[in-house]
């Protein structure tokens, strides 16, 4: 029944049009494309896998770093040909967000212009551009209401994301978020439990509760705290590994360790971004937290009952940034011993309050500093990776190298850990398995499967 009025509310009586969508940047994006997808589908749209087959093409788009931002106008400029052929445009995310309508004059091509707090009206702005006519989502920032939807197209089936919390008001001085995602904003603990138990019953054993300052959860019906949600959702039976990206420093409070020395299935692993190790670039940068603070809750994290893996962002060349500033950044490195970082040159972006910071730091300095801080982190993990051979890791089977006739799997701490195994094994994706640790990489480890 549903699916033939589902049909007739966007194409009279007409064949399933096609959507071609491809994202960039975050985790968030990622899932919120799933949304994106289902709710496309469920208004009758069939998804394909390349720019010719579609009808509607969309780009779900990220604006962290001027990079990541030009890669959308890139694609929109390579496949400016196809409007003539009927096919429409989309932007969605958050370069839709932050250019608004200036992208129809950068790109008169596009037909939607829609940012993330708004995809909750996608199917009527779908009307309207199918009409022919423009259409933008832009407005909502201010909404209390997440985007949740029951049509989410999961694209693996073993784990799933759930977004606890949008938004963001922590106004750091080189971030684009909380203009592009608008004000924090949680759903109720009850709705995330509901779905959780939903994801275990459909057969996903892990979950990956999402947010852009994820430990920034309140309830809105006030029943439960951040850790409380995350040792009911590691209760939820089915669940077997649940993790959590991305904490904020200043939010982040003893009981999360408390909560994962209390449940096993919370994985051993705390992505905790610092961006500087130096107090005068952190107040710079509105942080929030200095140094101290900053390891007083890496102290709590090594205090755990189990080891725990300890993650990180850091941006180098942040205006002002100096010489002894960047030596204070590869210090915390050596001081916490993080077993990766994602390092980033700073890029200025527009209405953040740092693009009117003088004292930039020259390009070829950033590329200079972001070197010696990537070479410091190898160091360092090649030490830290070395301490699990002789081990014995539980993986989940995530894929297999034919090539090299290896199974890839990711362990609790969120390590790559490919292993061989007889075909008696009997491994298979999204199964797991306990793997020796033979020997290591600076970003992997190699083992071998052992009976359990
Ligand atoms: N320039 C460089 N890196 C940035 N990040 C956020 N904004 C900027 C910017 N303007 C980095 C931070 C953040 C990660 C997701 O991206 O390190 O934690
Ligand atoms: Fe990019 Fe941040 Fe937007 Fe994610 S939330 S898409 S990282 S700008």
């Amino acid at each position: 029944m549903r699916r033939s009025a589902r049909y007739t509310s966007v194409m009279p009586g007409d064949a399933q049009k096609a959507f071609y969508l491809e994202t960039f940047g975050c985790q968030m994006n990622a899932h919120d494309s799933e949304k994106v997808v289902g709710t496309l589908v469920q208004q009758g749209y069939r998804r394909v896998e390349t720019v010719e087959q579609a009808d509607l093409i969309l780009y779900n788009t990220c604006s962290i770093r001027d990079k990541a931002e030009q890669k959308v106008f890139h694609r929109l400029a390579d496949y400016k040909k196809l409007q003539k052929q009927g096919k429409k445009f989309a932007v969605l995310g958050c370069v839709a967000q932050q250019e608004g309508e200036k992208i129809f004059e950068k790109a008169p091509h596009v037909s939607l212009v829609c940012g993330s707090a708004s995809y909750r009206n996608l199917p009527q702005l779908l009307v309207q551009i199918e009409a022919g006519k423009r259409a933008t989502g832009l407005d909502d920032r201010q909404t209390d209401e997440c985007f949740e939807t029951e049509f989410t197209a999961r694209t693996n089936p073993h784990r799933a994301y759930i977004t606890i919390i949008e938004g963001c008001d922590k106004f750091c001085a080189y971030c684009v978020v909380p203009y592009t995602r608008g004000k924090e904003r949680s759903r109720t603990s009850e709705s995330v439990l509901a779905e959780a138990r939903q994801l275990a019953d459909l057969g996903y054993t892990e979950i990956q509760l999402l947010g852009q300052n994820v430990n920034s959860y309140r309830d809105p019906e006030g029943k439960r705290s951040f850790a409380e949600l995350l040792a009911a959702v590691g209760q939820v039976p089915g669940i077997h590994r649940v993790r959590f990206t991305t904490s904020h420093p200043r939010d982040f409070t003893r009981d999360i360790v408390d909560a994962m020395d209390a449940v096993p299935t919370l994985c051993d692993h705390v992505h905790l971004p610092v961006q500087s190790g130096s107090n005068r670039v952190l107040q710079a940068m509105q942080r929030l937290y200095t140094r101290e603070q900053y390891l007083e809750r890496i102290s709590w994290i090594k205090s755990a009952r189990r080891q725990m893996v300890i993650t990180s962002d850091v941006i180098v060349g942040f205006p002002g940034e100096t010489e002894g500033d960047l030596e204070q950044s590869l210090s915390l490195l050596d001081e916490v011993g993080f077993d990766g970082i994602f390092a980033f040159k700073y890029s200025p972006r527009p209405n953040t309050p740092a693009i009117s910071l003088e004292d930039a730091v020259p390009d070829e300095e950033k590329v200079r500093r972001l070197e010696l801080l990537n070479q410091r982190q190898r160091e360092i993990q090649i030490v830290q990776n070395k301490r699990y051979i002789g081990t014995t890791l539980e993986v989940m089977v995530e894929g297999k190298n034919e090539a090299r006739n290896q199974h890839i799997g990711r362990t609790s701490q969120n390590k790559t850990l490919n292993f061989s195994a007889p075909e008696s094994a009997g491994i298979k994706v999204g199964g797991y398995a306990n793997v020796r640790v033979t020997s290591s990489f600076p970003n992997s480890l190699i083992g071998e499967w052992v009976v359990e």
